[in-house]
């Protein structure tokens, strides 16, 4: 009985240490900038929306000790502020180069109201961009809804299909003209592998007939997917970019609407310390291609762990993808 309990204690110690070992010394992302580059985006202008949590934050922090103005589109000022107030913190203990005259703009923190699940929202945060920002090097569509019950956005559009594909599809279109007279500019799309379970299913784009979360979930990042590659056609020639990346599976708030019995949470935590990514981890890529001299003019490409990656054929249908631009267009009333 001894000697069972003694392996069984013993086989649970030598678990914990394999767990802390794949944590700190098997992580496979490594910080893109070790604090060498620390000007490489000085005199940019980024946008990320969503950055007050999650991914987007890791991202704003990344880039904003690259020497960027950060713009942290968000859809509510309290919660945004409180974040930048943190971020400022974290990345200027002893008080930002914001504070300072001599700045000449780098290393700047904004914070700007933006909802996707309004249009009408979207349309006056672009109108805020465009007088007072005289230019935008980076865009990155960072924000998302993750498998919420079934909700609609303020125009009547399934609430994840609405927010992660039609908010960021019309914000990108009406800040085309101010990337494309900042170019060279890049736009950053954040996808999710979860993309491979999805399908644009034309007929139900707002799930009347039937809503599974899931489902919905995956087609709002297929159509994240399908949407940067029509955006790259489109954009030939004008030294504007646009990529799209997975980020991996990242412990963040993205899972707010799944329910986790109580008794299972720490077992749940457990796991994810152990072999989810952190955020800063999870956002390397978003700054890869926000940043990186080595993509300077690359459009069009799926990456993940900043290396491009294989996409299903379901996600490289140019038809599918021109149609779901067309209906877009109409969707968010911007058709001409
Ligand atoms: N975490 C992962 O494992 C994972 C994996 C694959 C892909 N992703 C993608 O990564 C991106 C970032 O997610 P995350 O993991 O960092 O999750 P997160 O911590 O929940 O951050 C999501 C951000 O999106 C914002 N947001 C949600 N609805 C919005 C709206 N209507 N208007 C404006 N902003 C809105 C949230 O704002 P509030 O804080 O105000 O809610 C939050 O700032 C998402 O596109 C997600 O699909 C994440």
């Amino acid at each position: 009985m001894a000697a069972g309990t003694a392996a069984a204690l013993l086989a649970a110690l030598g678990g914990i240490l394999w767990l802390a070992a794949r944590r700190f010394v098997g992580s496979s992302v490594q910080r893109l900038h070790q604090g060498g580059d620390s000007g490489l985006m000085r005199g940019k202008t980024v946008l990320i929306t969503g950055a007050n949590s999650g991914l987007g934050r890791a991202t704003a922090a990344e880039l904003l000790r690259l020497g960027a103005r950060v713009i942290m589109g968000c859809r509510d000022r309290e919660r945004a502020e409180e974040a930048a107030g943190q971020l400022r913190r974290e990345v200027w203990p002893t008080g930002g180069p914001d504070s300072g005259p001599t700045s000449g703009g780098a290393g700047e923190l904004v914070v700007k109201e933006l909802d996707l699940s309004s249009l009408s929202s979207v349309r006056s945060f672009c109108q805020e961009m465009l007088q007072e920002e005289p230019r935008l090097d980076v865009l990155i569509n960072n924000a998302g809804v993750f498998q919420c019950p079934y909700m609609k956005t303020e125009d009547g559009f399934e609430m994840q299909f609405g927010v992660n594909h039609l908010g960021h599809f019309l914000l990108t279109n009406l800040l085309l003209g101010l990337l494309k007279s900042s170019a060279p500019s890049r736009i950053v799309v954040v996808s999710s592998k979860l993309y491979k379970y999805g399908d644009i299913n034309f007929e139900d784009l707002n799930s009347e007939q039937s809503y599974n979360k899931s489902f919905c979930y995956s087609r709002s990042k297929l159509a994240n997917i399908l949407f940067t590659r029509e955006l790259a056609r489109r954009l030939e020639g004008t030294s504007v970019t646009v990529n799209v990346l997975h980020p991996g599976i990242v412990q963040t708030n993205l899972g707010r609407h799944i329910h986790i019995p109580l008794l299972l949470r720490p077992l749940f935590n457990l796991v994810s310390w152990a072999f989810f990514k952190t955020p800063e981890e999870g956002a390397q890529t978003a700054v890869y291609l926000a940043s990186s001299p080595e993509v300077e003019g690359v459009s069009g490409k799926y990456f993940g762990d900043c290396k491009e990656e294989e996409l299903l054929p379901k996600a490289m249908d140019e038809s599918v993808a021109r149609k779901l631009w067309d209906i877009s267009e109409v969707m968010v009333g911007i058709l001409k």
